[in-house]
């Protein structure tokens, strides 16, 4: 299962790129506005720390437009995935630019149907929004599993990414399902760190050590 950080920050991608399980980055137009960084400029530092697929996502509402915006953004870095939201104008756009061999990432995907179209239309990578279903009162979990089964029945080669993560559970229960990426906010990937036993039972062995030799310098 492929790690990306779901974030724009220079400062959370070099903190987690040093434990070395990063393997590429998401970001949409409301990370980049909290750098207030132009994207072009932030993709292209976040390209030079990060060795790995890094989404990128146009603003434009017309698929004219975001063909345009994406064929600009490809051009940022060989690793630069195009993101487009799941709507009929980013459809096309991500028909135009995967003929063209730019790698799409279809944002904003909130239902198998809505998946099963953007892998008959050739994007690369798929990210249904696991907490915002989840905010619906269904089951963000489900929707992934669906897709995975979809894809697996007609060997559509879009990998699934599991986005909008909000917790460790989110994270093991769509690993459980096969997601083929996870895309996890900074705080969820600190949190998947930390267990009270392991905290609890490294105190014990430090102070039983101490106390074994300390004594016997003292
Ligand atoms: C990732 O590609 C998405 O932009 C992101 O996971 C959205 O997460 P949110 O629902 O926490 O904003």
């Amino acid at each position: 299962m492929k790690f990306f950080l779901d974030s724009a920050s220079l400062q959370e991608l070099r903190a987690a790129a040093a434990w070395g399980i990063i393997d590429g980055v998401t970001t949409n137009p409301s990370l980049i506005a909290k750098e207030g960084v132009p994207v072009d400029e932030q993709v292209r530092k976040i390209c030079d720390l990060i060795d790995g697929d890094v989404s990128a996502e146009v603003i434009s509402p017309s698929s004219k437009e975001m063909i345009v915006e994406g064929r600009r953004l490809a051009k940022i870095h060989k690793n630069i995935v195009v993101k487009i939201p799941l709507i009929a104008e980013g459809v096309k756009a991500l028909h135009a630019l995967s003929k063209e061999g730019i790698r799409v990432n279809v944002t904003l995907c909130f239902s198998a149907a809505q998946a099963l179209i953007a892998a008959k239309a050739g994007a690369y990578i798929v990210s249904p929004f696991v907490g915002r279903v989840d905010d619906m009162g269904l089951s963000g979990v489900e929707m992934v599993r669906d897709i995975l089964t979809i894809y697996r029945n007609y060997a559509f080669p879009t990998q699934v990414l599991a986005a909008s993560c909000r917790g460790p559970l989110h994270v093991i229960e769509v690993a459980k399902a096969g997601a083929h990426i996870v895309t996890l906010p900074y705080k969820v990937l600190e949190q998947m760190f930390h267990h009270p036993l392991t905290e609890k039972g490294l105190e014990q062995f430090l102070s039983d050590h101490r106390k074994a030799f300390d004594l016997v310098s003292a």
